[in-house]
């Protein structure tokens, strides 16, 4: 046993290191197959040995696929902003201004402004305690667990670090990541991400770690807090000491005495960061004396030690040759611009957004204009100004459009929103099809065999105008369909019948109702488990429950307001679709622990000592406070008693851990009812 329990920690260390060879260093020492094979051991000693459980184990890097909700805590020390500037006289100034009041000799380090999220780590005796977001700079989001996923983060430092402190950086999802995630996000009839910092922050978000594991991001750090114990008295020397503690700390930082240092550095950049993994958009300038710093200390929202520089977005000018106005499932109108095609940043650019209507008007937007169109981080670019200079006689103001450019109904703007809307839903045909779209994409009903053109074509034969007629479709209609072999007839019509099958809370989601997402829906479904009681909610009973504001909560009593989308669901009743909580029927066929007694030990990761209680009545087993030999198992947190521990041997009962009774237990429950 102790020489198990030994090679344990070895190969923690053991595997700690390569992680830092390869993720932190790019210098891997060891093949990705002998690393696999260090892992699957560790995995197999830890799954023996229940009681050693580690948060910080390198098995633990893979994520979890829980339902997190996210904790708000309070910052130790405020996640302040920065004050920003895109004018090189203005970093001048700040230099100056720091001469003025220091009236000492002083140094400012330069580095890059990493264009993520912002995070702050808490680390106590070498280990990662917790991550938070910035939030509102006082409380941030408790998102650990996902931070925990990042490879470039050490979970267990190395060399001589303090016992305990803070360290704040940027999240980041490298260029690479960013394509590919977007690439797959299209294909799948998403919204790409506008830009990787947008794409870092929603990923961090994710409910589920599991994902965010595979989304690879990166993490940069750049400030300590909390070290003042140490002989660290510099930001340069902190910086250096959080390269050996095992931290990824950008090579790209300079210490410049002189303004010209500074500016030499921030031109470099500019044109070198295009070469860069990541996204960033400027330089930080942070005064280097820590002594120094809080000499110069705060304003009520910045440091006066530190000024960002941010770099100009790249800018062209071209001329505005039309604007489309897009009309899309939700029947919102997006005006589109058409644009002369020019160069940017590396691509050629022929659209640009326009967003809505209030946009147009504060551009004073006309066709024929001369447009400075940027790019920024964004991939979608944007038209800032207009060169009104160059406005010639055969230009004419962009009007927005006060029917549908579709279906010419009139359209509506609601109260406190810029977007114009096509209220007429059951007849517009963008509308119609994408609805269509969103119902059969693979996170709702998952049909996979209808594309949008087969939507298109079943649309204009008027085989389908809404959702519910997918499920009167029959193979011999199909089959005589211009392009439609009698295969994919088949196919199409049995995905349909198998789509009766997908839960409840997909179902859901799948309707289309707005801001109803995937996990709006699971809320809901949680509350209501079935559609009768779900559309009997008025306004308040839905505020009532957590996470559900109050725009949530009116577009769901409009939805079910509306007398046509109730003959819809009646429809697909009718048809056999899913409007029950499949978690429902679980709880008869599914009490997986029944008979079974359980004592809860040691603290917990991912729910409350409660909702493990309750997890455990959920799937027919019974609490209870004190080991016996009636005891079935212990679920044991980590730090469990020492003593527990021993009665558990003594009397041969079970330890299992958290990720075992979710992975193995709680999963195994939910699966066999898929
Ligand atoms: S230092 C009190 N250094 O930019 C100073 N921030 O606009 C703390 N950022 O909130 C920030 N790169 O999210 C610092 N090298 C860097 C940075 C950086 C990116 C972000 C950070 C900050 C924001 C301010």
């Amino acid at each position: 046993m102790q020489k198990e329990i030994d090679e344990i920690v070895n190969l923690r260390q053991q595997l700690h290191a390569h992680n830092y060879n390869y993720y932190v260093l790019n210098q891997p020492t060891i093949s990705d197959f002998e690393f696999d094979a260090l892992l699957k051991r560790l995995q197999q000693l830890e799954d023996k040995h229940p009681q050693l459980f580690d948060v910080n184990s390198p098995t633990q890097r893979v994520g979890s696929d829980l339902n997190l909700s996210f904790q708000q805590v309070k910052h130790n020390y405020p996640m302040l902003s920065l004050a920003n500037t895109y004018s090189q006289e203005e970093v001048t100034d700040f230099y100056n201004r720091v001469a003025a009041t220091l009236k000492m000799p002083f140094q400012i380090v330069c580095e890059l402004k990493f264009d993520g999220v912002s995070i702050s780590l808490r680390y106590e005796n070498g280990h990662l305690q917790q991550a938070l977001t910035r939030g509102d700079s006082t409380v941030g989001d408790d998102v650990t667990v996902n931070v925990r996923t990042i490879k470039t983060l050490p979970l267990v430092l190395r060399g001589d670090f303090p016992q305990q402190f803070e360290i704040r950086g940027e999240v980041l999802m490298p260029w690479g990541v960013f394509n590919r995630l977007n690439q797959q996000r299209i294909a799948q009839a998403q919204q790409p991400f506008a830009n990787p910092r947008n794409a870092a922050a929603g990923t961090l978000k994710l409910q589920n770690s599991l994902e965010v594991a595979n989304r690879s991001l990166d993490a940069y750090l750049y400030n300590i807090l909390g070290v003042e114990e140490t002989n660290l008295t510099t930001h340069y020397d902190n910086l250096n000491a959080a390269k050996t503690w095992g931290f990824k700390v950008s090579e790209a930082v300079k210490l410049c005495s002189t303004v010209e240092d500074i500016m030499s550095f921030i031109n470099y950049w500019d044109i070198e960061r295009h070469n860069l993994p990541f996204a960033t958009d400027g330089i930080v300038l942070k005064v280097n004396s820590i002594e120094q710093q809080e000499l110069l200390g705060y304003t009520a929202k910045f440091p006066r030690w530190a000024i960002a520089y941010k770099f100009q977005a790249e800018q062209a000018i071209t001329k505005l040759l039309s604007v489309d106005f897009q009309v899309g499932r939700t029947g919102a109108v997006t005006p589109v611009a058409n644009l002369e095609p020019v160069q940017l940043s590396g691509t050629i650019v022929k659209r640009a957004t326009l967003h809505n209507a209030d946009i147009i008007k504060q551009l004073d937007l006309h066709i024929n204009d001369y447009v400075k169109v940027e790019k920024g981080g964004e991939i979608i670019p944007k038209i800032t100004e207009v060169v009104k200079e160059q406005r010639t006689q055969d230009c004419f103001a962009v009007t927005f459009p006060t029917i549908c450019p579709e279906c010419k109904h009139p359209l509506v703007r609601y109260e406190d929103e810029a977007t114009y809307y096509c209220p007429n839903q059951a007849y517009c045909a963008p509308q119609i099809k994408g609805k269509i779209e969103h119902f059969v994409s693979r996170k709702a009903m998952n049909i996979d065999s209808l594309g949008s053109e087969t939507i298109a074509l079943l649309y204009q034969n008027g085989l389908v105008n809404n959702i519910a007629h997918l499920y009167q479709l029959n193979v011999s209609q199909l089959s005589r369909l211009q392009g439609l072999a009698q295969k994919s007839a088949q196919n199409i019509v049995e995905a349909i019948k198998k789509s009766c099958n997908v839960p409840f809370e997909r179902t859901l989601f799948a309707l289309g109702i707005r801001y109803v997402g995937e996990n709006v829906a699971k809320i809901l479904v949680k509350h209501f488990k079935d559609i009768n009681a779900l559309m009997n909610a008025t306004e308040q009973q839905l505020t009532t429950i957590p996470d559900i504001g109050p725009n949530i909560a009116k577009s769901v009593v409009n939805y079910f307001a509306d007398i046509n989308n109730i003959n819809l669901i009646n429809q697909l009743i009718a048809a056999g679709v899913t409007f029950t909580a499949s978690t429902q029927q679980q709880y008869s066929q599914n009490a997986i622990l029944q008979g079974q007694t359980v004592v809860i030990s040691g603290v917990f990761q991912h729910h409350t000592r409660e909702q493990y209680k309750e997890m455990i009545e959920y799937y027919g087993g019974k609490n209870s406070s004190s080991i016996s030999s009636k005891t079935s198992f212990i679920l044991a947190g980590q730090n469990m008693g020492p003593a527990k521990l021993q009665k558990a041997q003594q009397l041969g009962v079970k330890v299992i851990t958290e990720t075992q009774f979710l992975q193995n237990i709680i999963d195994d429950a939910d699966n066999k009812n898929i």
